[in-house]
């Protein structure tokens, strides 16, 4: 690995804006010539996109928690050797829209499956690659459903709020156990701030990297 390959990965509940946040970001990087690779689970690969159509758009059918929790690894699984690791492996800097923590929050505190056998199952199709940067986008479930409203609700969107709300606390408490890794932002604020937010620790950990000519781009 060179010293540039960095993994970050952006996590959130429904409506917090991480898709729109991994876009932005990934702009400021090719404005600045610096390798990146933009992915998203589950999805990435052609394995991963069939997936992701089951299990968001599966109507009439309910999905144990165990087989839900098999599925996003077995996507997670073909990204990781097939677009994650190689892309790090070549020096570039990886932007995972939702990761394993997003299981720990919807497959542990959301469907309550328990936190140890989520993380066995996680390690099993990482291989163990945790990412150097996690940023969660906090909003009330209430306000991030609410943004959804207009459009077509998927399998998740139909679920409770007290399920959602499970997911946002479970997203509190993984950042709080690992405030090293984590960045929480506010996702109440306006989305040039909150990008603002991002890019300051992004760049700081270009920097901390060593990244001579990034330094001078900035400047
Ligand atoms: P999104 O990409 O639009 O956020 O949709 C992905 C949905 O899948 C979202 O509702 C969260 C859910 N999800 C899980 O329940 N577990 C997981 O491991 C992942 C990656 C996503």
């Amino acid at each position: 690995m060179t010293t540039m390959s960095l993994f970050i990965t952006l996590e959130g509940g429904e409506g917090c804006g991480k898709s729109a946040q991994a876009r932005i970001l990934s702009k400021r990087l090719a404005q600045l010539a610096i390798p990146f690779l933009l992915t998203q689970e589950p999805g990435g690969t052609a394995l991963g996109a069939r997936l992701r159509r089951w299990l968001k758009w599966t109507q009439n059918e309910t999905f144990s928690p165990l087989s839900e929790l098999l599925l996003f690894n077995a996507a997670r699984a073909q990204l990781v050797t097939e677009v994650i690791q190689p892309g790090l492996d070549s020096g570039n800097i990886v932007i995972c829209d939702r990761y394993t923590d997003s299981t720990i929050a919807y497959q542990g505190y959301g469907r309550g499956l328990e936190s140890a056998l989520v993380k066995t199952i996680n390690d099993a199709a990482t291989g163990g690659l945790k990412p150097d940067l996690t940023v969660l986008l906090d909003l009330p479930a209430e306000e991030g459903l609410a943004r959804k409203k207009a459009r077509r609700r998927d399998r998740f969107e139909h679920e409770s709020i007290a399920f959602h709300r499970r997911v946002r606390q479970g997203y509190l408490k993984l950042a709080s156990a690992e405030p090293e890794r984590w960045l929480v932002i506010d996702a109440t604020q306006s989305k040039d701030k909150i990008a603002q937010i991002i890019w300051h620790k992004v760049s700081q950990l270009l920097a901390s990297r060593g990244k001579t000519e990034f330094k001078a781009a900035e400047a």
